[in-house]
């Protein structure tokens, strides 16, 4: 089984019911955890589980293969996802009033927005979803949380490669490029905002909301082919998360059932089969522990947004497509397209 592209498989819900709750993978040096109840018991385990240093990765690459990545460096060293201890601490804390200070103000444009990017796809009989209309969107959201103005100059899954141990020094090359283009453009057109905090939520919230608004959408939508907007039963929760993997290193041996995680394994956990449990343990899709999400409420008000908005349509559903793109952590599709009719 291919397991690096699992997570975004259309047959991946069928492979997650035959697939073992925990195991080791040698041709990874992984353990792959796939039960939900062990994945929530291992994120909040978050003092023998710890994020791997990536500051540390970062600069053995840059002596190894004699290359320079400062605007990397810079970028990991405040994204909380990357980092432990007393420092994780501070810089989350800085987020979080970052993020519930923009939450009224996203609340407030909620509305405006929706009539602006999504209520014009009822009157299109074949829009894409994804670059026309939620990438535009999400944009908008994360300039009026940080304050600053938009399109920033960052393609999707250029930075978050960040948290993917297998990415290549090639695309490393290139997030660093995007690096330094976002912290150039916000040094210009924001000088008051705190570039440090504006980097790290963008590069950890942009592509999270993108890939699960786009990857929900795609689930609900395919389910209901042939159905009026108005008549589809769109849940009160995504349906499907775009952050599908969270990655760990043991800092100590950890005994699961028969099995012994031993110091400095790797540890992969994926959070997809969390959407099929109870609605109370979904929100563990946000994660868990010292790591859990910062920005669930605002990816839960612009989910209901959303859905209240595509159930004012008054189009029919008639066809979804969808490719999805090849990336280690995160589900995103390429572009989402749909036919409509009156
Ligand atoms: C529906 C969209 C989103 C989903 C599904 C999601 C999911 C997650 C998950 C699963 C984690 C934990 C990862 C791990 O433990 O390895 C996480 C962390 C995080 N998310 Fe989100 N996220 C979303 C949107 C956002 C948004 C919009 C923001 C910004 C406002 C954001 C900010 C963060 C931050 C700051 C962390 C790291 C916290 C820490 O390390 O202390 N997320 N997210």
């Amino acid at each position: 089984m291919d397991l690096l592209s699992l997570h975004y498989r259309a047959s991946r819900r069928a492979e997650f019911k035959t697939i073992d709750d925990i195991f080791f993978n040698q041709e990874l040096k992984s353990w792959f955890v796939f039960k939900p109840e062990l994945v929530i018991d291992l994120l909040r385990d978050d003092d023998r589980l710890i994020v791997p240093d990536t500051v540390a990765n970062i600069k053995m690459l840059e002596a190894r293969y004699k290359r320079q990545f400062p605007n990397l460096i810079y970028a990991v060293s405040h994204i909380p996802l990357l980092l432990n201890g007393e420092v994780h601490r501070d810089i989350r804390r800085g987020l979080a009033e970052i993020v519930s200070r923009g939450r009224p103000r996203i609340l407030a444009g909620l509305p405006e927005l929706m009539a602006r990017h999504i209520a014009p796809l009822d009157q299109e009989t074949h829009p894409e979803w994804v670059s026309a209309r939620l990438s535009p969107l999400v944009g908008e959201i994360f300039g009026i949380m940080c304050d600053c103005p938009v399109p920033l100059p960052f393609p999707k899954l250029a930075l978050t490669r960040l948290f993917d141990r297998f990415v290549s020094l090639a695309a490393l090359g290139e997030a660093e490029k995007h690096a330094g283009q976002l912290r150039q453009r916000l040094a210009e057109t924001a000088p008051h905002v705190d570039q440090a905090y504006a980097v790290a939520l963008l590069v950890l919230g942009r592509d999270s909301l993108l890939g699960t608004l786009a990857t929900a959408f795609h689930t609900i939508l395919s389910e209901n082919e042939g159905k009026c907007f108005a008549d589809i039963e769109f849940p009160d929760f995504p349906p499907e998360t775009g952050v599908a993997i969270a990655e760990r290193i043991a800092t100590t041996d950890i005994t699961v059932g028969a099995r012994t995680i031993a110091a400095g394994d790797r540890v992969r956990m994926y959070f997809q089969p969390i959407s099929d449990m109870s609605s109370a343990n979904k929100q563990a899709l946000f994660g868990a522990g010292a790591h859990s999400c910062l920005g669930r409420p605002i990816s839960l008000d612009v989910w209901r947004a959303m859905i209240e908005t595509c159930k004012g349509f008054s189009s029919r559903l008639i066809s979804v497509s969808c490719e999805f793109e090849s990336n280690n952590i995160f589900v995103m599709p390429q572009f989402l397209r749909t036919e409509h009719a009156r």
